[in-house]
């Protein structure tokens, strides 16, 4: 019988046979000490729990510079997976960085942090600091955004040097499409009003912005993306992406599966799929009537997006 530590058995009372196969560490944990790995977070055994809900909602303030982007992710939820997926003095990397919320949770919670943005604007945004609603910055810690495509994240990283990946990436040409397809009424106090998707704008007109891509050129440059993050994360790292699906009705589609569709991408590049959260933006937007009696379509207000957890196997791991 496995020893486990009060923590961990904290975890084992809630589980499920799924869980106890995860957490019968004689294995994994001699063969991640041999791989040099150590500890995944600095979690305690009650945070451990308290962060395990499979469905989440992430409010918190929003800044100027996330604002100015429109399409940032809240620091609480950066802060909420790199908790769970790294520890103090750790790498995260974020491909799609944006104005940097990645990089800024991650220095607020003591990892270093790196990210890549085609767009200029954004960067200049990022380097003027973490906003002071959001924490104090850390000096100590890199924090690093370069100026290129993701695909070239090769040149700037080595194999197995990354601890930590988490990114929202642009979606194929939604922007260009998703302004006129839905009527979308704001609530009154939605701190996120200015990412209404009628105000939404295409990050930029490069042809490296994979937000301009047609959707099959947009998915095997993912499954590019998709090799090298898997060539650069270290073993037994976590790979999680922010993605919300939607409806390109001018081509008679009414629903776009682009979480499974990435997901697809990812595990081809031998990415394992490892869990499926989902985040409640329902709070942020008025339910509005999407559809008609005569037409006979009834469409849902899609108030959510899905954060698809990947991981990169330890080698010779086995969950038995
Ligand atoms: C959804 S946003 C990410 C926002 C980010 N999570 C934040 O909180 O600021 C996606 C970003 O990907 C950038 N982008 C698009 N194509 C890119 C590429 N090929 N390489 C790097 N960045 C790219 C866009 O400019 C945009 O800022």
């Amino acid at each position: 019988m496995a020893q486990y530590k009060p923590e961990e058995l904290q975890v084992l009372l809630l589980s499920d046979y799924e869980q106890l196969r995860l957490f019968n560490e004689e294995t994994v944990e001699k063969k991640a000490a041999k791989a040099g790995i150590h500890d995944l977070n600095n979690l305690t055994g009650s945070e451990w729990t308290l962060h395990g809900k499979s469905v989440q909602i992430f409010n918190g303030g929003i800044t100027e510079k996330r604002k100015k982007h429109g399409a940032a992710f809240p620091l609480s939820l950066a802060k909420h997976f790199i908790e769970i997926y790294s520890k103090e003095g750790d790498t995260v990397l974020d491909p799609f960085a944006g104005v940097g919320t990645t990089l800024d949770a991650a220095n607020i919670l003591k990892r270093h942090s790196l990210g890549i943005e085609l767009n200029p604007d954004f960067i200049n945004l990022f380097n003027k600091g973490i906003d002071v609603k959001d924490g104090i910055q850390n000096f100590d810690y890199q924090r690093n955004i370069f100026q290129c495509s993701a695909l070239e994240i090769e040149r700037l990283l080595s194999g197995n040097s990354v601890d930590f990946i988490l990114t929202s990436p642009p979606y194929a040409n939604l922007l260009n499409k998703i302004r006129d397809n839905f009527a979308d009424k704001d609530y009154k106090n939605n701190p996120y009003k200015n990412q209404s998707r009628k105000l939404a704008k295409p990050y930029s007109v490069s042809e490296e912005d994979m937000g301009n891509l047609s959707y099959e050129d947009y998915l095997s440059e993912m499954k590019k993306l998709f090799d090298s993050l898997h060539r650069i994360a270290k073993q037994g790292a976590y790979n999680v992406w922010v993605v919300r699906d939607y409806r390109d009705l001018d081509n008679s589609l009414p629903y776009i599966n682009l979480h499974g569709d990435l997901t697809k991408v990812a595990t081809e590049s031998g990415w394992i799929l490892w869990d499926l959260i989902i985040w409640d933006q329902s709070n942020q937007r008025k339910l509005v009537r999407l559809g008609g009696n005569k037409s006979r379509r009834y469409y849902f207000n899609i108030g959510h997006s899905f954060i698809v957890v990947f991981r990169k196997n330890m080698s010779g791991e086995k969950f038995k």
